[in-house]
């Protein structure tokens, strides 16, 4: 039997392990509808010579953009049309390891199995190109449909700068603390597309996360799991704001003074 990249690697398989208790996280949520959503992380720092001389098992794909803060780099990918209740049992199955051709506009697979990385990956790719870029250290990007936040985007009034950050900081406390930069909007665009890439990643210099004019949401994080809490703080903000409006009421919300009371003693 072929071996896994993962075997003898415990670093490696610890981050994909993580991959994998989010995509079941995001299944249970109810927010990955069939093949719905996608996670990406940079692996490249476990990456050895090993990994480095694994030889392509795929043709060169483009990616569809250039980014060349990427070379050499090394990603994780959930596989295109993979459930994500699939990729939490069995990540290599419904997942692959691409590396970054010299290029930057194209990649190759190379291990375990030659699984087409999600149809994102522009999006995701982009994303990483510029946490890279400005040296947060964030190695993981998520993209999920929450049914609560998707919602929410079909209001125009919503979509205006910083509408829904500050209605969903004033839902309870929390949202401000644990999602302190809020949530950008990017308009609609054709999934996969590279103008969603690209207003994604305009977006990104301001929020780690953005909604999907109704289509969903990006996060970006430290880690899978980091990336995860910013959705789920926000989509349980959306939830007690829902819920106040099905008892037939708009909720008060905190006031801007209590939500600077908070900024100031979190240093936010
Ligand atoms: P993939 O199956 O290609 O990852 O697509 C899912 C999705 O949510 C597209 O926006
Ligand atoms: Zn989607």
């Amino acid at each position: 039997m072929l071996k896994s990249i993962l075997e003898n690697r415990p670093t490696l398989k610890a981050e994909i392990d993580k991959v994998a208790e989010v995509a079941g996280y995001l299944w249970q949520k109810g927010w990955a509808e069939r093949n719905g959503g996608n996670i990406t992380i940079n692996v490249t720092e476990f990456v050895d010579d090993e990994i480095r001389r694994m030889p392509a098992i795929s043709p060169a794909y483009p990616i569809g953009t250039t980014l060349p803060s990427l070379k050499g780099c090394y990603f994780f990918c959930k596989g295109t049309n993979r459930r994500m209740r699939d990729l939490a049992r069995w990540p290599m199955e419904n997942g692959s390891v691409i590396r970054i051709s010299d290029d930057c506009a194209s990649y190759v697979i190379i291990a375990d199995k030659a699984v087409k990385p999600t149809s994102e990956l522009a999006s995701h790719l982009s994303m990483h190109n510029q946490m890279i870029e400005s040296g947060n250290g964030y190695k993981a990007a998520i993209h999920t449909h929450p049914i609560d936040l998707i919602a929410m985007t079909h209001n125009r009034a919503f979509l205006q700068k910083d509408v829904l950050t500050n209605l969903l900081w004033s839902m309870i406390p929390e949202t401000r603390a644990f999602c302190p930069k809020g949530l950008g909007i990017v308009p609609y665009y054709m999934p996969s597309s590279v103008e969603l890439a690209e207003g994604t990643i305009e977006q990104l210099k301001e929020y780690d996360v953005v909604m999907w004019e109704k289509h969903g949401v990006c996060a970006v994080g430290p880690d899978i799991m980091e990336a995860f809490d910013q959705v789920d703080v926000l989509s349980k903000a959306a939830q007690i704001y829902l819920t106040a409006k099905s008892m037939g009421f708009t909720p008060e919300g905190t006031s801007q003074e209590q939500m600077d009371e908070l900024k100031r003693a979190f240093n936010l």
